[in-house]
């Protein structure tokens, strides 16, 4: 049982570096107590009654999988279907007739970058399925998250009411199945298009296939700092081909440094040829 949760400053600031170098996640003093809140019971269940202790713990490099936990637990995973739907729209209506004829030969075309617990590329598997189901869309695309954790959540294709509510009710029909238990199964017929893998964004290289037709990059350059932002989109780009979409989240810029880029709309660019 934790009795103090109180994180000396030097400790905090060594934690929260470490946290950035790791993730690229920038967490400022005013995120101390999310900190202790979300950390607590992981200092406790590992027997520390102290959480300064813990990190001190955790800084001293002896428990890589802790570290992990941790930082995993910082994570914002908040997403739900249909989060900022001008963009499924854009690529439906817009990306989708462009990447038709290229869906004959095999390999990804879309990336997920940030997909957390699935909902984003699921809709994506949804929309290519319908636009094209004669054309085998197996393998079209790919999602990726920093979080393990996450990404099993999202294998599994199954959400409670909550994160579905806003997916219009025709969609919701073809591409998911209603369970005994009240919750939401992908339908099988999606199941097969999507390769999951995990993603460092802060990587300086990505395993990723390039020439994609689009990557969906949404809320989650918002928890790194300018230059990383602006690193991350360049590295983002190189795996665009030449006019493909990058779609960020509707209330981010672009930073100066971040490439040649044309805005279409909110947090839709694409890549200048
Ligand atoms: C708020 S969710 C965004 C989910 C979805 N893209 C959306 O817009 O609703 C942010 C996701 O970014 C992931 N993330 C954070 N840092 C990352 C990094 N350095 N590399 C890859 N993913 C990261 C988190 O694990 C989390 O699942």
């Amino acid at each position: 049982m934790l009795r103090n949760t109180h994180v000396p400053d030097a400790t905090y600031r060594a934690f929260t570096d470490l946290v950035q170098r790791r993730s690229g996640i920038v967490l400022g003093p005013d995120k101390r107590s999310m900190l202790q809140a979300r950390l607590q019971n992981l200092a406790g269940d590992c027997g520390y009654d102290d959480l300064g202790a813990f990190l001190d713990h955790l800084l001293a490099g002896r428990s890589e999988a802790l570290v992990v936990d941790a930082i995993e637990r910082l994570t914002t995973n908040h997403t739900y279907f249909w989060r900022e739907p001008v963009h499924f729209e854009l690529f439906r209506d817009q990306v989708v007739p462009e990447l038709m004829e290229d869906l004959r030969r095999p390999g990804p075309r879309v990336w997920c970058a940030a997909s957390s617990t699935g909902q984003e590329p699921w809709i994506i598997a949804g929309i290519l399925q319908d636009a094209c189901p004669a054309l085998g869309t197996r393998g079209a695309i790919l999602a990726s998250d920093l979080s393990m954790e996450v990404l099993e959540v999202a294998k599994q294709g199954v959400y409670p009411d909550a994160d579905v509510k806003r997916l219009p009710e025709a969609m919701r029909r073809r591409w998911m199945r209603d369970r005994a238990d009240g919750k939401w199964e992908i339908a099988a017929h999606l199941r097969g298009d999507i390769a999951w893998r995990t993603v460092n964004l802060i990587a300086p290289n990505y395993a990723m296939a390039s020439g994609l037709h689009a990557v969906f990059c949404r809320n989650v350059l918002i928890y790194f700092d300018s230059p990383t932002r602006a690193a991350v989109i360049r590295r983002l780009g190189s795996h665009l081909r030449p006019g493909g979409w990058l779609f960020l989240s509707m209330t981010e810029g672009m930073p100066e440094d971040a490439g040649a880029w044309t805005r279409i709309a909110p947090g839709a660019w694409r890549k200048s040829a």
